[in-house]
């Protein structure tokens, strides 16, 4: 009776240290998007201090993908923004990421803060095991400027000039505007 104890045993030790190695990815996710986020945030405001939204607009437009690749290169995994509304056509969602975006969508609608809601797994892609990792973004009154319901008009035609497929309008506080996406391949 001994050997399937120790099959038992292993089989656990395994599990751990696999939930172990996720719970670690988790964490560094987490640093690695608060890091980018702080350091979008960062060109919004002195954007909106050098000239108000319209000029925050034209740094968003050059610098967000910039900021978004520089990280990306240094972590060695990928890290994005998207949304079931995007902005830019480029942070389109893929189709995980849009089911996981609607997962979001029903968990906020079931009452969790959107602060709280992220959601890790690993996926096989092509043959290829990927971590991926998704925290879901409020919006706050700060975003309504260009994301809410009354863009001032020359934003508005700013916005249309740069972004025709522009879906990212009519936010209100309160809702998920995106999500942070992580991946990263793993062996
Ligand atoms: C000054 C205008 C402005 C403000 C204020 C602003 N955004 Fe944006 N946002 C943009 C622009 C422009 C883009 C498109 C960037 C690009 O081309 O990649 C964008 C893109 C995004 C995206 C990427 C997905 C997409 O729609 O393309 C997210 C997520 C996002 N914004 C969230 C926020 C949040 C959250 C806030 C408030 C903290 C905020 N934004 C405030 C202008 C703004």
């Amino acid at each position: 009776m001994k050997y399937p104890l120790l099959v038992l045993l292993s089989l656990l030790i395994t599990s751990s240290a696999h939930a172990a190695n996720e719970q670690q990815m988790i964490d560094e996710s987490k640093q690695a998007i608060k890091a980018f986020a702080g350091q979008l945030k960062s060109e919004l405001m002195a954007g909106m201090k050098k000239g108000g939204p319209l000029e925050a607009v034209n740094i968003c437009n050059t610098v967000a993908e910039e900021i978004s690749r520089n990280n990306s290169k240094k972590l060695g995994w990928e890290i994005s923004r998207t949304s079931l509304k995007p902005r830019n056509a480029k942070n389109s969602p893929e189709p995980w990421e849009v089911a996981v975006l609607t997962s979001f969508e029903k968990r906020k609608e079931a009452g969790e803060p959107i602060s709280e809601i992220d959601h890790a797994e690993v996926i096989s892609n092509n043959g290829q095991s990927q971590f991926r990792y998704m925290k879901a973004i409020p919006t706050k009154s700060l975003c309504l400027v260009c994301h809410g319901e009354n863009i001032a008009p020359d934003l508005s035609r700013r916005l249309d000039q740069l972004y025709p497929n522009d879906l990212a309008r009519n936010y209100k506080p309160g809702d998920i505007r995106g999500a942070f996406s992580i991946t990263r391949a793993i062996q």
